[in-house]
């Protein structure tokens, strides 16, 4: 048994860690071949990503996916720990599941992902959910078929949870939920310890994956006919700053567009750390999408400092005007935590004017949760929870305004969209435009997922656009 330590894993020391190849143990290829397996991925793409991994050797195992939990053999649970919400939600789950076991005694249950990684957690499982068989964590995704195999031979809860990251594993096999888009991580971990923030906990160090394994794994999508790539990372912007002088997310970035593929993204991007460079390649290249993720978190330079962001409210305004200026057409989203320890009312105005000025495309809103070991913990929180609803509502409303203002600037403009399906309807398409826009639409010939159309837009509303393929 292995519990987890936020004290050993807030660390951040230069230690050496190896580049592996992963390999399955040959004992266990096969073994389970019949068994049925469920995955529930709750929180961000790097999670779901995971859960490609996750679902992948459970395929090497023999399990076979199904669409429904009450169907599987296997139940796992790959966990959030961002906010409280996204807890209580795993918790629900669990509970739905001790009634489950009850019916279907040789159910077997797993918990990973970041959960897994808060002491806190684990010894709730310990001491509440005897029944959950096993628990590992962000840092040890290779060992799975190790832990599972051992979980069901010995018919003992296995609690497997390393808090600190150990070396860096290539090759591991993954089931794409996808054909035409896929997610390929650049960066593991964060170093940048917001203090509200419990990822750089559960997810350790900021570790680059090597440039060649980056472009060899893109390489192969694009022989295998895939048309969207998604970099991925807490914080793409530091990346190769643990492994070159002089490698970073732009020569990242313009060594993958050069390639034959029409569309490449990245999430997400911390204001801090933006380069010039970064800019002029998103500008330059047609097939790195004009969609920039840039989260402010709050519009007042106080708030910033108490959650230790490294800029102000005039350096973001500063980056903001200059990627608008520089990238034809860009879209910029964001992300606002409400309800800060220490935000007045006046703190609360400057971030509504900050979203006036901005206009974003698109903005996630939050009521800041507190995440126990995080600094933001122990500062005095100064306002109730109806205030903190209040505040979000009053943002939501500003941020509506201007998703419905910039969408109306659409009306009449041809966009080119990724096909991803049939409406619930099946009357129209929708996909995504390459500024991220969810688009509805009509088209005279058959489409498939992954196609790209352009498509005339002919009505908005705050959080679609619909449209005609002529
Ligand atoms: N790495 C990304 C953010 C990942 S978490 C970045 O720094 O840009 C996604 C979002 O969740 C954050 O941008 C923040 O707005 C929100 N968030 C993180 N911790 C939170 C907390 N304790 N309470 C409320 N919102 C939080
Ligand atoms: Fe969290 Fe900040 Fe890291 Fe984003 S950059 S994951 S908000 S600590
Ligand atoms: Fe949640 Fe962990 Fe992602 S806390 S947002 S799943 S990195």
């Amino acid at each position: 048994m292995r519990i987890p330590d936020f004290n050993e894993a807030r660390t951040r020391d230069k230690r050496e860690y190896k580049r592996l190849d992963f390999e399955l143990d040959k004992d266990v290829l096969g073994k389970y071949s019949g068994k049925k397996y469920f995955i529930k991925t709750y929180g961000c793409q790097m999670n779901e990503h995971d859960s490609e991994v996750i679902g992948a050797l459970l395929e090497k195992l023999g399990f076979e996916a199904v669409d429904d939990y009450l169907k599987a053999d296997l139940v796992i649970l790959n966990t959030c720990s961002i906010r409280e919400n996204a807890h209580n939600k795993a918790f629900g789950m669990l509970g739905r599941l001790k009634h489950l076991r009850n019916e279907k005694k040789d159910l077997i249950i797993g918990l990973c992902g970041c959960m897994a990684q808060e002491a806190s957690v684990v010894e709730e499982i310990l001491r509440d959910y005897k029944f959950v068989n096993f628990v590992f964590g962000t840092h040890n995704m290779h060992e799975l078929p190790k832990i599972l195999d051992r979980a069901i031979e010995e018919n003992q809860q296995q609690i497997e949870v390393y808090s600190r990251e150990g070396d860096l594993y290539e090759g591991l096999p993954v089931v794409r939920t996808n054909n035409y888009k896929a997610y390929v991580n650049i960066i593991y971990g964060c170093d940048k310890f917001c203090t509200y923030c419990i990822v750089p906990y559960t997810r350790g160090r900021e570790r680059s994956r090597e440039k060649e394994d980056i472009l060899r794994e893109v390489d192969e999508l694009i022989k295998d006919g895939y048309k969207e790539i998604t970099l991925l990372g807490q914080n793409v912007n530091a990346y190769g700053k643990d492994l070159y002088d002089d490698y970073n997310l732009g020569n990242l970035l313009e060594d993958i567009a050069k390639k034959d593929i029409p569309r490449v993204r990245f999430m997400t991007s911390h204001p801090w750390d933006f380069t010039d460079k970064m800019i002029e390649v998103i500008g330059k290249y047609p097939n790195i999408m004009p969609s920039v993720h840039l989260p402010v978190q709050s519009g007042s330079s106080k708030i910033l400092k108490l959650m230790g962001r490294r800029y102000t409210r005039e350096s973001y305004l500063e980056l903001f005007h200059k990627i608008k200026s520089t990238v034809k057409d860009v879209a910029i989203s964001t992300d606002i935590i409400v309800g800060f320890p220490g935000e007045t009312e006046e703190d609360f105005l400057e971030t509504l004017s900050l979203v006036e000025e901005c206009k974003y495309d698109n903005a996630f809103t939050f009521i800041f949760s507190e995440r126990v070991g995080t600094p933001a913990c122990k500062l005095k929180d100064n306002t109730t929870l109806k205030e903190k609803e209040e505040r979000l509502q009053r943002l939501n409303e500003v941020v509506n305004k201007y998703f419905l203002e910039n969408n109306n600037k659409l009306l009449g403009k041809v966009l080119n969209v990724m096909v991803e399906g049939t409406s619930e309807k099946k009357d129209m398409y929708y996909g995504y435009s390459e500024t991220n826009k969810l688009i509805n639409f009509t088209s005279p010939k058959e489409l498939k997922p992954g196609d790209l159309v352009d498509v005339e837009i002919t009505e908005a509303k705050t959080w679609s656009l619909d449209g005609k393929v002529k």
